[in-house]
């Protein structure tokens, strides 16, 4: 069976953990090398990732670059817009190609069902590496953040801030995979998708839509929060209004827990969803959690191999 990593759920949580614990190692092993050198095992020598970007990206694209090297294979990014795809082959049909050419696919796409027949079509491995429903490859490098910074997974407290979205969505997912809980403080009009949220708490985690931002985050072990207009959103101002209360500000920030954490998943823009100061503070994360991108997707592509 082709493992594909559209959602966090298609791994499930033993092979999250997995995943998680040979990131950490990984990381250890190479700690002080150039970047560019390949890891000693060489797992994925002879292995091309094909790379498919409908939309903008800094981390993805580069982390999955330098994962599938360090891995002892090659890549090939593609803009979908200088593609075939880009003046209207098929999904299918770019699928059943690729599959001929590269042994896995990510994509970044603004359509999630785009993905899914991606998947239906392709014969090797496809990784989402963002949709307009979920970011399950950022999620497995917070994770990681979290538990490198000593926290631990089970009953953890999560606070999200701002926009329900796309990476609000695979937080939740994770949530129910994991056992941690979520608190979530959107504005009326904003929330995320109920069936992450429905899954989640059948799953046994605890998720609660919180209005007053000072309440969520209040005890909270991790604060995060996201762009408050995500790529291909309208940016109305009646959105940044309503956002406005749900910045995440070292006012706000003082209500977590004194050992509490910041994320983002970046790009930020700072004074809307977070300030300077939280981003550039002593509790932000940030920096470590987008170099946890590169550690994080090594694991996804080993585990897409069967590797682990
Ligand atoms: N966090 C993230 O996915 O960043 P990019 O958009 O730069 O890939
Ligand atoms: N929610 C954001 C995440 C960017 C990495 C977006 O979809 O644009």
């Amino acid at each position: 069976m082709t493992r594909n990593f559209l959602n966090l759920s298609d791994a499930g949580p033993d092979a999250i953990a997995a995943m998680i614990n040979d990131a950490i190692d990984r990381k250890a092993a190479r700690a002080g090398w150039p970047k560019g050198k390949i890891d000693g095992d060489s797992p994925l020598a002879g292995h091309v990732l094909g790379m498919i970007f409908e939309k903008n990206s800094t981390r993805t694209r580069v982390s999955f670059d330098m994962a599938i090297r360090q891995l002892g294979g090659t890549s090939i990014v593609m803009d979908a817009g200088s593609m075939q795809l880009g003046r209207g082959e098929s999904v299918a049909d770019t699928a059943r190609v690729l599959s001929r050419y590269v042994d896995a696919i990510m994509i970044r796409t603004d359509d999630h069902a785009k993905i899914e027949e991606l998947a239906e079509h392709a014969t090797v491995p496809v990784i989402n590496g963002l949709t307009d429903l979920s970011h399950p490859c950022q999620i497995m490098a917070d994770l990681l953040t979290v538990i490198e910074h000593g926290k631990a997974l089970p009953g953890l407290e999560i606070a999200w801030l701002g926009d329900g979205n796309n990476v609000l969505n695979s937080i939740v997912e994770a949530a129910g995979l994991m056992k941690f809980n979520v608190r979530i403080a959107v504005p009326q009009g904003y929330e995320s998708d109920s069936a992450f949220i429905d899954t989640a708490k059948a799953n046994g985690a605890n998720v609660t839509m919180i209005r007053d931002a000072a309440e969520a985050v209040s005890g909270a072990d991790i604060v995060v929060t996201d762009t408050w207009v995500s790529m291909g959103q309208e940016n109305t101002h009646n959105k940044l209004g309503a956002m406005m209360p749900y910045q995440v500000n070292e006012k706000l920030m003082a209500g977590a827990k004194p050992d509490a954490k910041f994320l983002h998943c970046l790009p930020a823009h700072r004074g809307e969803e977070a300030t300077a100061d939280v981003l550039d503070g002593a509790q932000s994360v940030i920096w470590d959690e987008a170099e946890n991108r590169l550690h994080a997707q090594k694991s996804i592509l080993l585990w897409c191999f069967g590797k682990l």
